[in-house]
């Protein structure tokens, strides 16, 4: 499959950089700068972007350009570090800067094709200490700010283009325009569309299984149903999808998923091991010895169905995961790291039970798999789900965990949940949640004196889960659900808003 290589130099923006491309519908993929040109040329690329970095290229042990990589006839988009770095090898002069230009920058283009459809002048984001102060042979200038006469320049017939600003960040307005000008330069095609990845995925898939046969645990997120939407599409019943339900999810949400599953045709087992949790659970108040609990019984009950499945239809070589991208990049450890290893790995598995990993999303982004999620029919209330934690609702219910306390929390949870939709406020809320406290209070209902539980409603905007900020939601809305909630949950008398942002809070409360 041919894609853009994007070469790593340390931005802290290389992975936006990938994105941006994604949603110009072309794949790419991300590599690191001190690669070898080999490495590169096995994601049979069609177009190099040098990313930019922190380093100067006058510091010790500055990364370079891969040997070779001037030679290959590529064109290439380098970016701030990345433009310096051609400067140098194409002879030019790269001056250290006395002052670092940072921020938003005015620019005046003049011409080129990389600048086609941006009209002269317009706002990009620099950031950068050095900067080229002599024209490499071939090169012509071809934007300037106050600052920095050669803010951009290019070498047309070799299709090499230097930026020294980053069109990728939204802080360049005109930036997804300069890249749609170098890509129609690269010539290729954007088609890394939805409906292409299930097609070229569905090959793969079927090339690396053949007849074999593959396992897969559905955990009710979105990922896990999509990969066995995909998987079913792909190999139909040498798929086993085994959904381990819990106890720990939202009200109807086990049932919700082993529908859907099942009326688009997915070979799926569903175990209903509520209460092995439950009684595992018992008497636990830590949230990390609640996680702990949780993963072990996870893979017992996981461990004895793949044994059992072995001996119904014999071996199972695969075993299926949803690895994203993002996990991929991260275990890679990021710059300058020499290889990708999975982190995800099925140590927790018995000795007895072998598989190889297949992990047909080891590219993708999550977006990208809701839109796959989407092209394979998966119903929108599913696939716009906001993220749940694995250990679900235990680690909701601060203190200990009993069916009781997790019925009304899942009742509180609901009408939460289903208030937002209702106000339209669900699918801009990154992430929504209600919490069980162990704390009563008093109140007073009618003619009489309460003394019942307390929940805390929590919701907040978020880009990754890393950081994030609580939701400033309407009063009315708030207002709305809390008597909703005190006037049909006869356990609940107190309902508070949680406005910590991320940190120094955490978006879960254990
Ligand atoms: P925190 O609470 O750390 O959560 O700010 C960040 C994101 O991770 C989710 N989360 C978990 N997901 N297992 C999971 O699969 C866990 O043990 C777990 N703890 C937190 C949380 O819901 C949020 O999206």
């Amino acid at each position: 499959m041919s894609s853009i290589v994007v070469l790593d130099y340390g931005s802290q923006y290389t992975r936006l950089i990938t994105r941006r491309l994604r949603e110009l519908n072309v794949f790419s993929v991300i590599v690191s700068g001190r690669a070898d040109i080999n490495e590169i040329l096995a994601h049979q690329p069609r177009g190099v972007i040098l990313s930019g970095g922190p380093t100067s290229v006058y510091d010790e042990n500055a990364p370079g350009l891969p040997a070779g990589l001037l030679d290959t006839g590529l064109p290439i988009l380098a970016i701030c570090y990345g433009m310096q770095l051609i400067a140098q090898a194409c002879k030019g002069v790269v001056s250290p800067s006395q002052v670092r230009e940072y921020g938003k920058a005015e620019l005046s283009s003049y011409g080129g094709k990389l600048f086609a459809h941006v009209d002269g002048e317009f706002i990009a984001w620099m950031s950068h200490g050095d900067s080229v102060s002599k024209l490499p042979r071939g090169f012509r200038a071809i934007a300037s700010t106050k600052d920095t006469a050669i803010a951009a320049m290019e070498d047309e017939e070799r299709g090499w283009y230097c930026l020294q600003f980053h069109p990728e960040v939204r802080h360049t307005p005109k930036g997804n325009l300069l890249l749609e000008n170098f890509l129609d330069r690269t010539g290729l095609k954007r088609d890394w569309t939805p409906e292409n990845i299930v097609t070229q995925m569905t090959r793969e898939i079927r090339q690396q299984v053949g007849e074999e046969r593959v396992l897969l645990g559905i955990s009710g997120g979105v990922d896990s149903s999509t990969l066995g939407l995909l998987l079913h599409r792909a190999i139909g019943k040498q798929l086993s999808a085994v959904f381990v339900d819990h106890g720990l999810l939202r009200l109807g949400e086990a049932e919700e998923v082993e529908r859907a599953l099942l009326e688009l045709g997915v070979n799926l087992t569903v175990i209903d091991a509520s209460e092995r949790f439950l009684q595992a659970l018992a008497g636990v108040s830590d949230p990390e010895e609640k996680r702990k609990i949780i993963g072990r019984e996870f893979i017992e009950v996981f461990s004895q169905e793949a044994k059992a499945q072995q001996s119904e239809h014999g071996d199972i070589r695969f075993l299926a995961q949803g690895t994203l991208y993002p996990d991929v990049i991260e275990s890679a450890g990021g710059y300058g790291a020499a290889n990708i290893k999975s982190h995800h790995n099925v140590g927790g598995l018995p000795k007895d039970l072998k598989f190889e990993l297949l992990e047909p999303f080891r590219t993708l982004f999550k977006d990208e798999v809701r839109e796959i999620a989407h092209a394979l029919g998966l119903p929108a209330q599913l696939r716009n789900r906001h993220p749940f934690p694995g250990p679900g609702l235990a680690i909701r219910c601060i203190g200990e965990v009993s069916r009781e306390r997790l019925e009304v929390l899942r009742k509180v949870d609901d009408i939460f949940i289903s208030a937002l939709r209702e106000f339209g406020l669900y699918d801009d809320t990154w992430q929504a949640l209600a919490v069980l406290t162990p704390i009563r209070s008093v109140g007073v209902m009618g003619d009489g004196r309460t003394y019942a539980n307390t929940v805390v409603l929590r919701a907040v905007s978020s880009l990754d889960g890393m950081t994030a900020d609580w939701t400033r939601f309407p009063h009315d809305f708030l207002a709305t659900v809390s008597n909703r909630i005190v006037n049909s949950v006869p356990q609940v008398n107190r309902v508070v808003y949680d406005i910590t942002s991320k940190p120094p809070g955490t978006i879960e409360w254990e």
